[in-house]
């Protein structure tokens, strides 16, 4: 929290009809915007702060990650996402996320020797997805198996004990890249494939989802490495709609189990991790570089609710990092596959290319983000289309078991509970059905 030792910086607030004037504290953190602290605002003026969506609130003090929106920039506990694509891998920077500093050798090797060990899952939740129709959508699986997990793990479910919050972080970020390799044969049909504990993360993911016992499966180490980066390109993003879902359901006290199966809820929607799907939806559906004008000009009509899926965020008005850096793993990818000229990846560049030129999309500040050309990777690696979600999900664990942690460390541990501006009936009586006209 702020320096103590630094003059209090106020500012006012003033009720122009009554002239009544209140002052608030400001409160400044190590960069980024200030912020009004009004944990007392309804105590003494009994007024509330509007703000659906949550536009120019901050909900928590953090120091997991920090983004600057005009200027395109993401750290994790300071590094920028650009060395941690390039030189660092998913586990260590998922123990970055989680302990706020890099692991050191002796460090990392047991944090790797923990999340490996707990990468195969009890033997009885395989019977949890013969439940579930072939064709559910994975998510809904996710849903379903991730919340199931606290029908098994009863010795990591007390969130009070340090412990035993580690060991679910361990479970959580093991049995992820499990479960969403489960939720992709049962659906194909196939049958499930157990880790190996020899393959790295990335490995051990791509292994359980491709291979088949009818012959030796081969890895590709681009296709591992390109794995591993999209991983980190997805791990973490500040207080984001997913991520907050998990703090208000762990501010419940519910088990880390139920929160992360939260999470992966609201992480479902078009308008957050959904996005990759819908890009490549989007993308199949234009069909070619030449009919992306008429897509531009159809998401620039007021009166047409038609979004160009993979542009725009909430806080980026600027290029998304990530996206640049999926963009060249994207080219890196084709290219280990011989895959030329994909129609997709032209389509997608064309739009890219138009849109960054448009004024309406330079006014609003609307630039291409994560979910941009993931898809086409992906795609391109041999995922369909309805998995490309759960690698979010898979990736976001990290994140979201971090500012898990961080939260139940806090001193203070209060529910979450905002309150509304009510615009609804004011109190009437009942009226009985006879006299109801
Ligand atoms: C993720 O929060 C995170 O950090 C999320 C994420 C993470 O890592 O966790 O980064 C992952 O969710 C990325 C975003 C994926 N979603 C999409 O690609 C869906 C398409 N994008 C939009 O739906 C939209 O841009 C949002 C939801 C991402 C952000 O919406 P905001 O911040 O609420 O902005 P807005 O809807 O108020 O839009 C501002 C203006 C509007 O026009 P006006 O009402 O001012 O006239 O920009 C327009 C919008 O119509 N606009 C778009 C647009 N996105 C916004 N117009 C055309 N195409 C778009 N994609």
């Amino acid at each position: 929290m702020a320096d103590s030792t630094a003059p209090a910086r106020t500012v006012t607030l003033t009720d122009d009809a009554t002239g009544k004037s209140w002052k608030l504290p400001l409160i400044s953190g190590s960069t980024g915007p200030d912020v009004i602290d009004i944990r007392k605002l309804y105590g003494t003026t009994g007024l509330f702060t509007f703000d659906p969506g949550f536009t120019s609130t901050a909900a928590c003090e953090s120091r997991i990650t920090f983004i600057d929106g005009d200027k395109g920039i993401l750290l994790h506990r300071g590094y920028p996402i650009e060395q941690l694509a390039e030189k660092s891998d998913f586990l260590e920077v998922a123990y970055l996320l989680q302990y706020g500093e890099l692991p050191n050798t002796s460090q990392k090797a047991d944090w790797v020797h923990h999340i490996t060990y707990h990468t195969m899952v009890h033997e009885q939740l395989i019977r949890f997805y013969s439940g579930f129709r072939r064709d559910a959508h994975p998510m809904a699986v996710m849903c379903g198996v991730v919340g199931g997990l606290a029908a098994f793990y009863h010795d990591s479910l007390d969130i009070h004990d340090e412990y035993q919050r580690l060991v679910s972080c361990h479970r959580l970020i093991a049995k992820l890249p499990t479960l969403a390799a489960m939720t992709y044969k049962y659906a194909m049909g196939q049958p499930f494939v157990y880790p190996q504990n020899s393959l790295s993360y990335a490995e051990n993911f791509l292994y359980m989802m491709f291979s088949v016992p009818a012959e030796p499966y081969k890895i590709n180490p681009v296709l591992a490495r390109a794995m591993d980066k999209i991983f980190i390109l997805h791990a973490d993003h500040e207080q984001n709609a997913s991520t907050s879902t998990v703090r208000l359901a762990s501010s419940s006290g519910a088990n880390p189990f139920a929160c992360m199966a939260a999470g992966i809820t609201s992480l479902w929607g078009p308008a957050h991790g959904g996005a990759n799907e819908a890009v490549l939806k989007m993308l199949m559906k234009i069909g070619s570089k030449d009919k992306v004008p008429e897509i531009i000009r159809r998401a620039k009509d007021p009166n047409d609710d038609f979004r160009l899926m993979g542009f725009g965020h909430r806080v980026y008005k600027n290029y998304d990092p990530r996206a640049k850096i999926m963009r060249e793993t994207c080219h890196e990818v084709l290219r280990e596959l011989g895959i030329t000229n994909d129609p997709l990846l032209e389509t997608a560049m064309e739009m890219e290319r138009i849109a960054l030129q448009d004024d309406y999309f330079i006014q609003k500040k609307l630039y291409p983000n994560v979910d941009f050309y993931s898809g086409i990777i992906l795609r391109a690696m041999g995922f369909p289309m309805s998995m490309f979600t759960v690698l979010f999900a898979l990736a976001r664990t990290a994140g979201w078991v971090a500012h898990w942690q961080e939260q139940l460390r806090e001193d203070e541990q209060k529910i979450g509970r905002p309150r509304q501006l009510y615009t609804g009936a004011t109190h009437r009586d009942f009226v009985e059905l006879a006299k109801r006209g």
